[in-house]
C-alpha cells in the first residue's frame, strides 16, 4: 500500500505499520467537513487540529478556524485564483504530488487580485483533490505551519483559497522549480548542478530544518526530499510542501506516535518499523538527501543494476571508506571538489543515515559543519585539483549562467532516465 518516489499520482505512503495502515486509509479518506471551526480526530488517534498547534506553549489545540484567523494570509476566492491561473492551464503546471497540482498564476502585488499573466507578482497556486480528507488535512496543516512561520529557508506561504470543497494554497514562486528537477531531470533546460550550488543548497535546506527543529519552532517536518526543495533565482533552498509536518513532543516525551506516512527511500528505519517520530527521522532523510546530491543518483532505483536499488544501502560502505568514496560522487562533478572535502561531506552523510538515530548529528551540527566545508571549498575553488590531478572544469548550472525561461519550466510528466 505504499507507493514509490516518482509515482506522480501518489508521492506518499501510507505504510502497513503494524498493520494499521488500510483501516487508517479508509479513515482518512472520510469527505471534510467545510467552514471553521471543524474538530477532526485523525486516523492516528490525535485530535486533528492538534496536528498543528505550536503557537501556544502548552500545545493546547487550535481549531481550523483559529489556524485561519491568527494566520496573516490573504483570503482569496476561487474565482480569483482560477483568472489568476488563467483556469488552472495545463501548460502552467509546475509540479503535482500527491494530493493535487501546482499551477503558476500572476496576481497585483499590493491588491493580491489577479492580474494579467506577465504582469504584477507571479504565484504558484497548489490546488488540492476535492473531497479528500487527507487534501484537507494537507491543506490546513500547510496553513498552520506556514502561515506562522517566516525564515529565509521555508518557502512564503501568500494565502489559501478554502470555498466549498476547494482546498488551494498560493505560494511565492520559485523560479528554479525543485531541486529534485535540478539533480535528476536531463535536457538542455536543467543543467547538472555544480559542486558549489550543491555545497549551497545543502546548506540552505539544513539551515530551514535546522529552523524547524529549534526550540523556537519545535516542529518535525516529516517529507524532506529533494522535489519539496525549492530554489529562487539565486539558489538559495526554501523547503515548501508542509502537509505531513507535525509537531515534535513537548514535555519529557521522546516522540510523537503517527501513522507513518512519508516518501519511500527517505523515510527512517525507526520511523517505519514503529511509527514514533522524532527530529532525528528528519536527521535521516537529510542525510539521504546529502547522498543524493553527492551521488547524482536517486534515493531508489529500479533501473540501475541489482544491489544499487537503494541508495543508502549501496553507499553506505562506500562512504567513510577514503579509498572508495570516490566511487559514488557524481561523475558529472568531476574536477569541482576536492577529495577532502568530498570525503568530508560522505562521512557527514553516513552519520545522518545512521541506523542508530542516536549517532545522527542535529541539523544545528549539520549547518555547523557545511559552513565550514563551503568555506575550504570557496578557499579551495581556483587551484584545487581533483584525485585525478584534473584542473576544475567549468560546466554546470549557476557557474555557466543558465537563464530562468520566463514560462513554466518543463512539466514533471518528462520523465528522467533512471527512474519509474
Ligand atoms: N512555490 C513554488 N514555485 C515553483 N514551483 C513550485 C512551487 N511549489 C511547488 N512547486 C512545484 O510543484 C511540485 C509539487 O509541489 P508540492 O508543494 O511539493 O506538492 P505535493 O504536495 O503535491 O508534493 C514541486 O516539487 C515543485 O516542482
Ligand atoms: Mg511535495
Amino acid at each position: 500500500m505504499f507507493k514509490e518516489q516518482r509515482d506522480q499520482k501518489l508521492d506518499r505512503f501510507c505504510f502497513l505499520a503494524m498493520g494499521i495502515c488500510f483501516s487508517a486509509r479508509i479513515k482518512a479518506d472520510t469527505p471534510p467537513h467545510t467552514g471553521v471551526n471543524s474538530h477532526y480526530v485523525s486516523s492516528d488517534g490525535n485530535d486533528m487540529s492538534l496536528d498543528g498547534s505550536k503557537i501556544s506553549s502548552t500545545s493546547v489545540p487550535r481549531t481550523e478556524g483559529e489556524i485561519l484567523q491568527s494566520s496573516n494570509l490573504k483570503s482569496f476566492s476561487f474565482s480569483d485564483l482560477k483568472i489568476a491561473t488563467r483556469n488552472f492551464r495545463p501548460d502552467s503546471v509546475l509540479g503535482g504530488g500527491g494530493f493535487g497540482s501546482v499551477f503558476k498564476g500572476w496576481i497585483d502585488e499590493n491588491s493580491f487580485t489577479a492580474a494579467k499573466p506577465g504582469t504584477g507578482m507571479i504565484i504558484a497556486v497548489k490546488k488540492l483533490h476535492q473531497e479528500s480528507y487527507q487534501g484537507h488535512r494537507e491543506w490546513l496543516a500547510e496553513v498552520n505551519y506556514l502561515g506562522q512561520f517566516s525564515h529565509p529557508n521555508l518557502v512564503k506561504l501568500i494565502g489559501y483559497c478554502l470555498e466549498d470543497d476547494y482546498r488551494l494554497l498560493v505560494y511565492e514562486f520559485m523560479p528554479r522549480g525543485s531541486l529534485e528537477n535540478h539533480l535528476f531531470r536531463r535536457g538542455s533546460y536543467f543543467q547538472p548542478l555544480s559542486w558549489s550550488l550543491r555545497l549551497k543548497v545543502a546548506l540552505g535546506a539544513a539551515k530551514g530544518l535546522a529552523f524547524l527543529h529549534s526550540a523556537e519552532a519545535k516542529v518535525i517536518y516529516r517529507d524532506f526530499k529533494t522535489s519539496n526543495i525549492l530554489l529562487d533565482a539565486n539558489y538559495n533552498a526554501k523547503l515548501s510542501d508542509f502537509g505531513l509536518a507535525k509537531d515534535g513532543p513537548t514535555g519529557d516525551k521522546s516522540h510523537v506516535s503517527t501513522r507513518v506516512m512519508g516518501t519511500y527511500g527517505y523515510a527512517a528505519p525507526e520511523y517505519l518499523a514503529t511509527g514514533h517520530l522524532t527530529a532525528k527521522s528528519d536527521v535521516y532523510s537529510y542525510g539521504v538527501v546529502l547522498l543524493e546530491m553527492l551521488s547524482g543518483r536517486r534515493a531508489i532505483d529500479k533501473n540501475r543494476p541489482q544491489g544499487e536499488h537503494k541508495l543508502v544501502e549501496w553507499s553506505r560502505p562506500y562512504l567513510t571508506n577514503k579509498r572508495k568514496v570516490y566511487r559514488i560522487i557524481d561523475n558529472r562533478l568531476e574536477g569541482q571538489y576536492t577529495m577532502d572535502v568530498a570525503q568530508k561531506v560522505a562521512i557527514l552523510a553516513s552519520r545522518c543515515i545512521s541506523l542508530e538515530p542516536k549517532l545522527r548529528p542535529k541539523m544545528e551540527e549539520i549547518v555547523k559543519e557545511l559552513e565550514q566545508l563551503q568555506d575550504s571549498s570557496n578557499m579551495d575553488n581556483n587551484h584545487f585539483k581533483t584525485r585525478n590531478g584534473s584542473r576544475t572544469r567549468r560546466r554546470s548550472a549557476g557557474d555557466a549562467g543558465n537563464k530562468i525561461a520566463n514560462a513554466a519550466y518543463p512539466r514533471p510528466s518528462a520523465s528522467p532516465p533512471h527512474s519509474k
